[in-house]
């Protein structure tokens, strides 16, 4: 079916669902009232308000993959806040360490007597050897760049067109005709970010030698595989170009796994052999409690030694907040490391992504459209376009914020939360077999109304 008519009949799904949705929702809707909340434009984060649906959920319960809204309507969630809770809602032992963590202090900036036992479980997890903690991925991100700043010299970075990596000034950049700028709709931005960070197209051995030929930049910062434009997947031997070019011209590898820790025990780097110098996870490494880490080298962890000296070793270093390594955070990192982020969660985790991928092709192909479902691990996406997208420009191109928007209203309205902004399914190991096959008949209901073609039984 043409794009054109696809987004006539989403744009008629929208504003139909989005009458179900307000009827069905009288308490959320007088909940989310900007005048008597007492938060700018009535959330508490201005992004909740940036989801297709009239006003948001207010949600009053979430356990699992359970959510119930303040109307009680269950909902059964595969966005998983976008994957803060990509292992459940509340797992037990996270809840268990919280409540434990209650009694021995929450913070106290020193090392609790879990600190010992998290570091060896991230070293044995993960593989580099020195790690640090921070309270969000985009802190993490913001230390370890300056890490790499600090042990190269150097200033400039290296990022991909389409990226995100957080509330990261350095990366907040887009590719247009050729050249590196500050990407729109920043508020309060007065310095041209385009200054220091080079941005270049995903999956562009050529332009990537380019870029590093002048020997300045401290670090590329890269997800394996993007999952912020669509999902982009790495062509085949991309990854060993990245780290031959990086390692020749003195340029650090910083890998974002915060999202793509969804592939498997480790992550992607654990389960295909990367070999960063820094690396960084967010987001559901506490299990849904405010915790990140990130790690370096043992040759970056000297350096560091030697600098800090010479720099008498104390003080602002512009790395670490308060509230980072607290006893609440190596308590709730001690647990989902031990006990939920385990062999058997991720087994699971890929038995229902398989299951789901395999119902989403049929329902597509049932549907007649030529479009693709791209995969990480536990995380799908669907794609708008009759092959993977190979970088930013292309997974733009194939985008459509209105079928986006239709899908996910529709989705919603027959009890499947997906994440908003792209089409995306996160599987948690809470999920059953039963939950992914509902949502794979909702997905096809959907498609099938979109598309008006009848999906196959
Ligand atoms: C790849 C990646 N890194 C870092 C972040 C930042 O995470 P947070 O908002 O928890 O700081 C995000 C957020 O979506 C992300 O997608």
């Amino acid at each position: 079916m043409e794009r054109a008519n696809l987004e006539a009949r989403a744009r008629a799904l929208i504003e139909a669902e989005a009458e179900v949705f307000r009827a069905r929702r009288p308490r959320c809707a007088a909940a989310h009232d900007e005048a008597s909340s007492g938060f700018f434009d009535g959330v508490p984060q201005h992004w909740m308000l940036d989801w297709p649906t009239p006003f948001p959920l207010v949600v009053d319960q979430a356990s699992g993959v359970e959510l119930v809204d303040l109307d009680g309507n269950r909902i059964v969630d595969v966005c998983l806040g976008d994957t803060g809770a990509m292992f459940g809602h509340g797992p037990a032992p996270v809840l268990e360490a919280l409540k434990n963590a209650g009694t021995r202090g929450l913070t106290t900036m020193l090392p609790s007597s879990d600190a010992q036992v998290v570091g060896r479980l991230l070293v044995e997890r993960f593989g580099l050897p020195r790690w640090q903690l921070g309270a969000t991925a985009s802190d993490a991100n913001r230390f370890a760049i300056r890490v790499a700043r600090a042990v190269t010299g150097r200033a400039k970075l290296l990022v991909f067109d389409g990226c995100y990596h957080g509330a990261v000034d350095d990366t907040l950049v887009d590719l247009v005709d050729g050249k590196t700028i500050s990407r729109r709709n920043l508020l309060g931005q007065v310095r041209d970010l385009g200054e220091l960070t080079v941005s270049i197209p995903f999956n562009d051995e050529a332009a990537l030698a380019k870029a590093l030929a002048a020997n300045d930049i401290a670090c590329v910062l890269t997800e394996p595989v993007m999952t912020n434009c669509g999902m982009i997947p790495p062509a085949p031997g991309f990854h060993d170009a990245l780290r031959r070019l990086t390692r020749e011209a003195g340029t650090l590898l910083l890998i974002d796994e915060t999202h793509t820790i969804s592939t498997g025990l480790g992550g992607y780097t654990k389960v295909h052999g990367l070999e960063p110098d820094l690396i960084v996870m967010g987001k559901p490494i506490g299990g849904g409690v405010p915790v990140s880490v990130w790690g370096m080298t043992q040759a970056i962890s000297d350096r560091l030694h030697v600098i800090r000296r010479e720099q008498s070793g104390h003080g602002h270093s512009g790395i670490g907040t308060t509230l980072s390594g607290s006893a609440l955070q190596l308590a709730c990192l001690r647990a989902c490391l031990e006990h939920v982020m385990t062999e058997d969660a991720y087994a699971k985790m890929q038995a229902n992504a398989d299951r789901i991928e395999a119902g989403f092709k049929a329902a597509i192909a049932a549907a007649g459209l030529d479009w693709t479902v791209s995969r990480v691990g536990a995380r799908l996406e669907v794609v708008f376009s009759a092959v993977p997208v190979k970088n930013a420009a292309e997974a733009r191109a194939a985008a459509s914020d209105t079928i986006e928007a239709a899908l996910h209203l529709s989705m919603l309205n027959l009890g499947y939360l997906l994440t908003p902004f792209h089409n995306m399914v996160l599987v948690s190991p809470a999920l059953s077999e039963k939950q992914a096959d509902g949502l794979v008949d909702a997905f096809s209901t959907v498609i099938g109304r979109l598309a008006e073609r009848r999906a196959a039984a």
